[in-house]
């Protein structure tokens, strides 16, 4: 008799926000919504689509720190979600950092970045990222789920 044993496959994915985003919820509420930070990683930990995944969600408004985290924990994640808040705009050390870890990485903003001020429509780690996604809340972050674990 065969017996057929099932291999279950799960993910590790590292959730990295950037400046303000601790601040979800009381901030400009009219782009970027009523819910807080936690709220919206609950949300996502606990989707369906997210049953076989293993998050480390991180929030820092130090863009060394986030650089630290990342490094930190590089043996551990298969991908990386990332939205960085404004260093989205300039940090090419987040930009180098991503490379250097070489995972899978998907860029995710809340808003829609193209149609906002002139500074935002520039991303600096878009190019080094697999996908870009903007402008759909916190479905943004399900979106990169499902794209890496289509990948
Ligand atoms: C953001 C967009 C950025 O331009 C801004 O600085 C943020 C949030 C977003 O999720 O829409 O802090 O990344």
């Amino acid at each position: 008799m065969k017996s057929v044993r099932l291999l279950k496959i799960t993910m590790n994915i590292l959730v990295i926000n950037g400046p303000n985003l601790n601040l979800l919820g009381e901030r400009e509420s009219d782009i970027y919504g009523y819910e807080t930070l936690d709220e919206l990683m609950y949300w996502l930990s606990n989707h369906d689509e997210c049953k076989d995944v293993n998050f480390e969600f991180y929030q820092s408004n130090h863009e060394g720190k986030i650089i630290d985290k990342i490094h930190e924990k590089r043996k551990w994640f298969n991908a990386i979600i990332i939205n960085p808040g404004a260093l989205t705009h300039y940090s090419y050390a987040i930009r180098d950092c991503l490379l250097a870890v070489g995972v899978t990485s998907i860029e995710v903003h809340l808003s829609d970045i193209a149609k906002r001020e002139a500074f935002r429509k520039k991303s600096v780690i878009s190019d080094v990222c697999f996908r870009s996604l903007n402008g759909r809340g916190k479905i943004s972050y399900l979106d990169a789920v499902k794209i890496i674990k289509n990948r």
